[in-house]
């Protein structure tokens, strides 16, 4: 179809919201012109001014509401349009699920480009109070000199100071606000992005699903810690309830990145303690733990389950691993467990978790996964089969290659963003690896976020020439 010119698209017009993009902005056509709404749901129409056009896309607002969708509601929480985190929280929780799965399926097409199963979205078992790990920037006001913490506007750096977030729990809304009111009195001043400037760069809470404890990190732009910032800790550990430790971070670089190399806690303990799969994991400062524990749990017992099923004690290799959720999980139906993860952190509380739930089948590595998958391929290793569970960006084709290679059977690959997953899923068809469904699960209510687990079958693969090192 011919796409209009931007030139012929009117700068007001009404459109049809007919689904969602992958970033959950609401999109419309004119005359194959796209438009993308924010805060629009399918089924919408709205009236619309643009803002810059592009060539074949623009963004625009909604000026007008001329018929709603039947899908919307109203979202529960007033800053909804304010802070960005929640894109989809307008639409009702069963329409956001059809909606991410038509999202995965559209991703599937335009990157992998075949037809590919993809299932019914597994709801979250909770969709309040389902995050818990917070992470807020801080800043301070220029006159009154009140601190701020909270999200930060969409495509912004505009802080929005956020008292309560009903997507976290409640708890954790109290001690953001304890810390507001104390650094305040203790004079300890708020980060401000343009100067770099200010003490109080970021405040980290991990929280613990199964037992409601919390461990405080207060992320500092100084390279050292002072008595203000000791009191600070102390005040939080002795006055709050249910903190389990209290951290200091140093981060004095001007980066996007929340937190620093060097953590040192002052008060009390340095991880929290979660569940899954009935074995008790320790979660620390800095260690990749999802976010939604009651719905990771249900993608690690649907993994489990899927292996049990097909596979009598295979040798399972867990690539990307954290702290070996997986392969922890997995211990007790496999015949052995080999992890590889490079966070040194995660590795450390990988083996006290084993010691502590006596197990002593799983073989730790820390180090970056393509290396260790390439020197596993020089010794000849093999597994039945590999998880590859990378961060956002996907897998290096080097892991991809040499995952082809250590694999007999299947690779299980756990995905939180479609698009990366797609491009891997092709490549690994190109060698003969047969994506055979993809199942996906809500681990992030409200938003266009979605975590992926996909089936892929070795049985056809053509090993790929691989240039060993
Ligand atoms: C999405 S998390 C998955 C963790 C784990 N499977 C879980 O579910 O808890 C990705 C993990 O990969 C690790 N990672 C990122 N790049 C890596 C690399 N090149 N080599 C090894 N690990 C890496 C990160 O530190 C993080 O722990």
């Amino acid at each position: 179809m011919q796409i209009v010119n931007k030139k012929d698209v009117p700068e007001i017009l009404t459109v049809n919201i007919e689904k969602l993009s992958n970033l959950g902005l609401g999109l419309a056509k004119y005359e194959g012109y796209v438009i993308f709404v924010p805060n629009s749901c399918p089924g919408d129409i709205v009236k619309v001014k643009l803002k810059k056009k592009n060539k074949t896309f623009a963004n625009a607002e909604i000026l007008e509401f001329i018929e709603p969708s039947k899908d919307r509601v109203e979202p529960f929480c007033k800053m909804q349009n304010v802070c960005g985190s929640c894109q989809l929280q307008f639409i009702d929780y069963k329409a956001q699920l059809k909606y991410k799965k038509e999202i995965v399926e559209d991703v599937m097409k335009s990157i992998y480009g075949d037809k590919i199963e993809v299932r019914d979205v597994i709801p979250s078992p909770i969709i309040k109070e389902y995050r818990h790990k917070i992470q807020y920037p801080i800043g301070q006001t220029k006159d009154s000199k009140r601190i701020l913490a909270g999200y930060y506007k969409s495509g912004t750096h505009d802080l929005v100071n956020i008292k309560y977030c009903p997507i976290q729990p409640n708890e954790c809304d109290n001690i953001i606000e304890y810390i507001r009111i104390k650094s305040q009195e203790l004079d300890i001043s708020g980060y401000d992005e343009v100067s770099a400037k200010g003490t109080l760069r970021h405040v980290v809470i991990r929280s613990s699903y199964a037992n409601k404890k919390n461990l405080v990190i207060l992320v500092l732009n100084t390279d050292k810690i002072n008595n203000k910032i000791k009191k600070l800790c102390k005040f939080i550990y002795d006055e709050l309830p249910n903190i389990q430790g209290v951290g200091i971070n140093f981060n004095n670089k001007k980066t996007n990145l929340v937190m620093g190399e060097e953590t040192e806690i002052v008060e009390g303990k340095d991880y929290i303690e979660e569940t899954l799969c009935d074995k008790t994991f320790k979660i620390g400062a800095k260690t990749f733990f999802q976010v939604n524990p009651p719905s990771a749990d249900n993608i690690f017992r649907y993994v489990k389950e899927y292996i049990k099923q097909n596979y009598s004690q295979p040798a399972i290799l867990d690539a990307y691993a954290g702290i070996t959720a997986f392969g922890l999980c997995l211990s007790d139906i496999a015949s052995k467990v080999v992890s590889i993860e490079e966070v040194k952190e995660s590795v450390e509380l990988a083996k006290q978790i084993a010691d502590e739930n006596n197990i002593t089948n799983i073989e730790f590595h820390q180090g970056d996964a393509g290396k260790f998958l390439s020197n596993e391929t020089l010794l000849g290793r093999q597994f039945h089969i590999t998880i590859l569970d990378p961060p956002r960006k996907g897998c290096s084709v080097n892991s991809l290659d040499y995952a082809l290679k250590l694999t007999e059977n299947k690779i299980i690959y756990v995905s939180c963003n479609p698009a990366t997953l797609a491009r891997d899923l092709k490549y690994l068809k190109e060698h003969g690896a047969e994506a055979l469904y993809i199942q996906p699960f809500d681990m992030f209510p409200h938003t266009y976020h979605i975590e992926n687990v996909a089936i892929i079958d070795l049985k056809n693969v053509k090993v790929p020439d691989i240039k060993l090192p």
